[in-house]
């Protein structure tokens, strides 16, 4: 089975998929985007995703390029016919392509591409193993509530981590707090035994992976904190970890080379990878 792209209304061999060079995405990073887990053959959360999916359409102020049920149709098809079972879905809308002016375009109609991605199923095994992360100034632009595909901040840091020999790296803000992850939700846990992330304003971007976790720690009566949380909090916090569609929860267990807790996946973590895979994983 040939692994297909979706292209502006067209399946394509994925080797062949492209858009044209005065894509707005392309030349001024001018598109949104989504990245939706899919686990045992379903999509996690696709609400969710296309809620910020809207949200970040509205407030950039591109059209939806289809309705959105048209739109979930066709992630299904793309998932259908490419058989994947686990992995995610990439989605990327952009103002369309034009001759090359900053001003909105008239008349452009939107680009819409769709791509998916195979990656080993969710069962918690991988999850429970932990991760160092470095951390490094957060860079990026004022709106980072958008899922915008202007990442080069992001990219740089999750570099700068693969070469320390890090996973990943946590982004700090100018009053020492950490924002979140490059791409994914940064959380400790206290030596209170508190759940924290930050809030969510426009300085990170709303995960629903955090989302998720945050409705698991209802359920199961943890307490839990929206709010900043500093790099030497951080440090000395008895566990850490971080989320996202397409890593689920990862415990993080070394913040710049100092090992958090024990050095080892905590116990709070632990038992959230359990749960989370009992509601979102691979059956
Ligand atoms: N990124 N923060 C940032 C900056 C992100 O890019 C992401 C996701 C998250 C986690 O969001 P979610 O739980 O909805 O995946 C947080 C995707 C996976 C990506 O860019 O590939």
């Amino acid at each position: 089975m040939p692994r297909l792209a979706y292209v502006n209304g067209r399946y394509l061999p994925h080797r062949m998929a492209a858009v044209h060079v005065e894509d707005r995405g392309y030349q001024f990073s001018d598109a949104v985007y989504e990245v939706i887990g899919l686990s045992g053959g379903r999509k996690v959360e696709p609400l969710r995703h296309y809620d910020r999916l809207d949200r970040s359409l509205r407030e950039v102020r591109i059209a939806w390029p289809m309705s959105r049920r048209a739109l979930g149709f066709v992630a299904d098809t793309l998932i259908r016919r490419n058989g994947v079972r686990d992995g995610y879905i990439y989605i990327q809308i952009s103002r369309g392509v034009a001759p090359r002016d900053h001003a909105f375009p008239v008349g452009a109609v939107p680009g819409l591409v769709m791509t998916t991605c195979r990656k080993p199923p969710f069962n918690g095994d991988v999850a429970g193993r932990g991760v160092g992360v470095i951390l490094t100034p957060d860079l990026r632009w004022k709106r980072r509530d958008l899922k915008t595909v202007g990442l080069l901040p992001n990219i740089l840091a999750k570099q700068e981590a693969l070469d320390a020999g890090a996973f990943d790296a946590w982004l700090v803000d100018d009053a020492g707090a950490i924002t979140e992850g490059t791409a994914s939700n940064a959380w400790i846990v206290t030596t209170a035994d508190v759940l924290v992330t930050r809030r969510a304003d426009a300085d990170i971007l709303n995960g629903v992976t955090r989302l998720g976790v945050l409705d698991l720690a209802r359920e199961a009566g943890l307490a839990f904190e929206e709010r900043p949380f500093t790099v030497d909090e951080a440090k000395g916090a008895r566990e850490a970890f971080l989320t996202s569609s397409t890593n689920w929860i990862r415990p993080v267990i070394a913040l710049d080379g100092a090992q958090i807790g024990d050095g080892r996946p905590g116990p709070l973590a632990r038992r959230l990878v359990a749960r989370y895979a009992e509601v979102f994983g691979d059956r």
